[in-house]
């Protein structure tokens, strides 16, 4: 029998906020929404699972974000930077398993000045032209933006973390702005870049509303990539004794997305692996299509801890590649390794 809010919203690519509601709260509706997912997936992107090469340059950050173990309050982290042969050799490596797009994300860190940020673009797209370079490395002037994406980086990755500006200032110290970040991805919109958003999926005090009000902010914005996961606990942190969001939720809002943004490029990401050991496939299986394996060296994963028990920081890391592709086919997919650009209309 067919699911009738399901169907709605597979047809409507929209419902209304008490109809959402009805979805976010119950599982009733999981089974046909991950059916669903899955056919709207096919139909738009076929098997195919993009890779993205992950290397995270620096585990320094100015911020404090309560939820985030690289916050500059945690003492207990331990921080690094990668020089920029080291960020090449990653590149240099990730090329030769066949990736097309290197994401270097980052803490806020006030090394990496936009010179250095521009220099490093600079060389990644003249060494690898039919590249795509993504950045993630946090809030920044609109005047910054345009010069990296000047010096040839396509895309930029920011979540929005909480759309709800109450829930936002919760989350974040008083310097920090659910209106600055909004911003942010509005100017990068209007540069050029292909963006990406996001929101953690129950992180602490986080309502069904707030959900919904993620779900708006997006339609709105449009954005070409979704980036969402569960929050997870990290100990070294004020909300280290707060709970962590669910995979059954994590997974739920995620079929949602695909049914509201068929276009989307939407990642299974390493916080749904990490609170599950099949978090990941179950992810592709309600409308992931995209996951990005860590290419950061070996010796410095395990100070990228934004949250406890972080999967792929071990001896295994190095084989991540490896382990992706099997995971990607046992759910029945496929991995592609070329750029992988949004497919709209
Ligand atoms: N649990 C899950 N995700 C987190 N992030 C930061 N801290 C946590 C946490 N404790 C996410 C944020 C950020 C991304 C890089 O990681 O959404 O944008
Ligand atoms: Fe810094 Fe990002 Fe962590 Fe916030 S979430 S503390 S900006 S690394
Ligand atoms: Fe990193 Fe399995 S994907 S070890």
């Amino acid at each position: 029998m067919k699911d009738f809010l399901v169907e709605k919203l597979r047809e409507n690519r929209d419902l209304s906020d008490t109809e959402l509601k009805a979805l976010i709260e119950t599982n009733e509706h999981d089974k046909a929404l991950m059916t669903a997912a899955d056919e709207v997936r096919r139909e738009r992107y076929g098997i195919s699972v993009y890779l993205r090469g992950l290397i995270e340059i620096s585990s320094y950050c100015k911020n404090n974000c309560l939820y985030c173990g690289l916050r500059a309050g945690n003492k207990k982290a331990q921080r690094y930077r990668l020089s920029k042969d080291q960020i090449l050799s990653c590149c240099e490596e990730g090329y030769a398993l066949g990736y097309r797009t290197f994401v270097l994300q980052g803490g806020e860190d006030p090394h990496f000045t936009d010179d250095l940020i521009c220099d490093l673009v600079k060389e990644i797209k003249e060494r690898y032209p039919d590249c795509a370079v993504t950045l993630s490395l946090g809030e920044k002037s609109r005047a910054s933006y345009e010069k990296y994406y000047e010096a040839g980086a396509d895309r930029y990755l920011l979540r929005h973390e909480t759309a709800d500006k109450a829930h936002y200032e919760k989350l974040h110290p008083e310097d920090m702005s659910a209106e600055n970040r909004k911003r942010c991805l509005y100017d990068l919109k209007e540069i050029g870049y292909q963006v990406g958003s996001g929101f953690m999926v129950g992180s602490p005090y986080q309502t069904t509303e707030n959900l919904i009000a993620d779900l708006r902010f997006l339609q709105d914005l449009q954005p070409d990539m979704i980036g969402i996961g569960p929050y997870i606990t990290h100990k070294d942190t004020p909300f280290g004794d707060k709970q962590g969001g669910s995979l059954e939720l994590s997974l739920r809002m995620l079929a949602i997305l695909r049914l509201m943004f068929p276009y989307a490029l939407l990642p299974s990401t390493t916080a749904l692996g990490t609170i599950d050991p099949m978090g990941r496939e179950l992810g592709l299986k309600a409308g992931g299509n995209v996951v990005m394996p860590n290419l950061s060296p070996t010796d410095v994963r395990e100070k990228y801890a934004i949250y406890d028990n972080k999967i792929c920081t071990g001896e295994e890391s190095a084989q991540c590649r490896r382990c992706l592709e099997m995971r990607i086919e046992s759910a029945g997919y496929k991995a592609v390794t070329d750029r992988g650009d949004v497919k709209r209309g």
